[in-house]
């Protein structure tokens, strides 16, 4: 495996050039520090010669004062860089690491092992071609691997060695080695994982690593490293219908317009035919633009920009692909979903979906179920918390062209993020379009909400009240509806409390349950808009993401937010209701502003303070800004 230095020293370009044509494969490794992990990536990129002398030398010095190899180089050490891990032992983040050899580019995904880390495990893998699974000979098939093998399975990776490590210890004995296999054969068979290569190998020792081991005659299969150089790439993908998520469009004069993207599957030739989804539009490619000179052919995973010789329009997130073998486009699917945050999945919040190029907003119904990762049983749930994996369905803002994500994990693997902290919540598989939606069509009515607010004389609009329980909301709501009655407008108050007597009394205090009562009330309250009504909403709505989700349902100047400012400590101290009393007292559970959180809004239309306001003063203030804003 000494090629690095020779060639670079020898002949430069040469080097390059070689190093160019590679083909690059991506892995993960799976397993733990106990089982060797850290040793064997280091074993890799110290037979591969990608340490350099520096850090050989700083390694060196390390096994000295550290290292648990009396004295030999301790390869862990090399991997386990961070000072916290050195420390505990343990590697915690998703570490990328770079090797080569003659044949090929490596980059290996090193994630931490424990059910605690399971979405780094998951970040990891979602790019990885390959898997390599360690177990620790003495201690065989265990938990970890299990759960490891199954986030593998889900991931789509179908490359998979299982590299059974420390045979040193377990004198490389081939009973040994046959009954892991076997155990493993039996587990796999069930999570459809269909193929795999055990190897015998000692990472420490360098055994069945780059060269065949004489330790185990009796094995007869490659090495890791070869294994590692031969495992196909992109074979399926290539063979597949051609698909080029659109990433930008090239436009630098007039007279040149091109669809820049990386092909996720199929390949391409001038003269094809492809059509553009979702527009459903057809064209012919007319040139495979690439630096220095044109391709005849391009195939997955290159970047390409293709000229089509028709104008028509296309943008960013649209999908070029084969006119006589297109995506489907749906806005709802089935898909399993692994939660990443802290902060639990809720359903009914919107999320913003990465999925291609493509960024759309989705909500997420309650789990159909949720996987236990170690025992694959599925259990019921209403959330998902940080880690843990479920089956749900999802419903776009808008359709979008996709593929299961088992046949192309570009367009059916997304991510989702959270519109407020932009932090990646979720990342998720789609499994296949829901029908239900293909049979229901938007009927459209000759009395329309225009019609309906001209007959009314004003303006269908919601007045959105939020603010701490006992801030005045309704007082204040109450009020405001009275003037407008008064001065012959047609309204309609929704009220808290009432509604959770009827169409929301199947709903508590969870976050979950706050998050559904406040899109119903916004989905009525579009209704009553749509009716031409003037709707006042007194609801606490604690969370920014659902007013906000409530004022994107409406149109622009239709959604006005009352924020009710009530210092907490105001509010307890009226206690009108004698819930903050019971609150304190651990009698009632998430109560606002005691147990639950409440996210004063940044960009209310109107603010009121109860403090200096009376709730008459109040009134007559939001009454005239509706006025002045007719
Ligand atoms: S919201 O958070 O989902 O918007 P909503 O406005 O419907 O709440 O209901 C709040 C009313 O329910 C409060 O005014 C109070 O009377 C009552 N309530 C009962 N339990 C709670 C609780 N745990 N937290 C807040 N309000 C509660």
């Amino acid at each position: 495996m000494a090629h690095v230095s020779d060639l670079i020293a020898e002949d430069i370009d040469a080097y390059l050039e070689a190093h160019h044509h590679k083909t690059l494969l991506r892995f993960i490794t799976c397993g733990s520090v106990d089982d060797g992990k850290s040793t064997l990536i280091g074993r890799l990129l110290y037979d591969s010669k990608m340490i350099f002398e520096d850090q050989m030398a700083a390694l060196e010095a390390d096994s000295k004062k550290v290292g648990t190899q009396g004295g030999e180089i301790d390869f862990a050490l090399l991997v386990d860089g961070l000072a916290a891990e050195r420390e505990q032992g343990i590697t915690i983040d998703v570490a990328y690491r770079f090797f080569s050899t003659e044949s090929r580019k490596f980059i290996v995904a090193d994630t931490p092992g424990h059910e605690q880390y399971t979405r780094n495990m998951v970040t990891g893998a979602s790019t990885a071609d390959a898997a390599v699974i360690l177990i620790d000979a003495r201690r065989g098939v265990l938990t970890q691997t299990r759960r490891h093998s199954y986030l593998v399975s889900l991931l789509g990776i179908r490359n998979i060695v299982l590299a059974i490590n420390k045979m040193d210890l377990v004198d490389w004995s081939r009973e040994r080695f046959d009954e892991i296999v076997e155990t493993y054969r039996q587990f796999a068979a069930k999570i459809g994982l269909t193929g795999f290569t055990a190897i015998p190998m000692s990472a420490l020792k360098g055994e069945n690593i780059t060269e065949h081991s004489d330790k185990a005659p009796w094995y007869d299969g490659p090495p890791l490293m070869h294994w590692l150089e031969e495992v196909p790439v992109g074979d399926e993908l290539a063979a597949g219908p051609f698909r080029m998520p659109v990433q930008w469009v090239n436009r630098p004069n007039l007279d040149f317009r091109g669809f820049a993207g990386q092909i996720s599957s199929g390949s391409i030739k001038p003269g094809d035919r492809v059509r553009v989804v979702p527009s459903g539009r057809e064209s012919r490619v007319a040139r495979i633009v690439v630096q220095p000179r044109d391709l005849d052919q391009a195939v997955a995973g290159q970047s390409v920009t293709l000229t089509l010789t028709d104008e028509i329009d296309i943008s960013r997130g649209d999908i070029i692909a084969a006119a006589d073998d297109p995506p489907a486009v749906a806005d709802q699917f089935e898909s399993t979903l692994v939660w990443m945050d802290d902060e639990p999945m809720l359903p009914g919040r919107p999320y913003l979906m990465k999925i291609g190029t493509q960024t759309v907003t989705a909500t997420i119904t309650e789990p159909k179920y949720r996987v236990n990762v170690n025992t694959l049983e599925h259990t019921a749930a209403k959330r998902l918390d940080l880690n843990e994996i479920g089956v749900c369905n999802l419903s776009l803002a808008r359709p979008i062209p996709f593929e299961a994500y088992a046949d192309n994990r570009d367009l059916g693997g997304f991510i989702l993020i959270d519109r407020m902290s932009n932090r990646t919540v979720g990342a998720g598989m789609l499994h296949f379009a829901l029908r239900r939606a293909d049979n229901i069509h938007w009927q459209s009515t000759d009395i329309d909400k225009a019609a309906r607010a001209a007959q009314k004389g004003q303006k269908g609009r919601v007045v959105w009240f939020t603010g701490l329980s006992g801030a005045g909301k309704s007082t204040i709501a109450n009020l405001v509806e009275k003037r407008l009655h008064a001065a012959g407008r047609h309204t309609y108050l929704l009220d808290g409390d009432n509604v959770r007597h009827g169409l929301n009394r199947d709903l508590g205090f969870t976050e979950e349950d706050r998050v559904e009562n406040i899109r119903r009330v916004a989905e009525v309250a579009r209704l009553m808009v749509d009716a031409g009504l003037i709707v006042l909403t007194a609801f606490i709505s604690p969370f920014r993401a659902e007013r906000r989700m409530a004022r994107e349902m409406m149109q622009d100047g239709e959604f006005i937010e009352v924020f009710v400012s009530t210092p907490i400590e105001e509010a307890e101290r009226r206690d009108v209701k004698g819930l903050y009393a019971k609150a304190r007292a651990g009698e009632l559970k998430n109560f606002t502003g005691v147990d639950s959180p409440y996210e004063p809004p940044e960009l209310a239309e109107i603010t009121v303070d109860t403090t200096s306001l009376s709730a008459v003063e109040a009134a007559e203030r939001i009454v005239a800004w509706l006025d002045e804003a007719e």
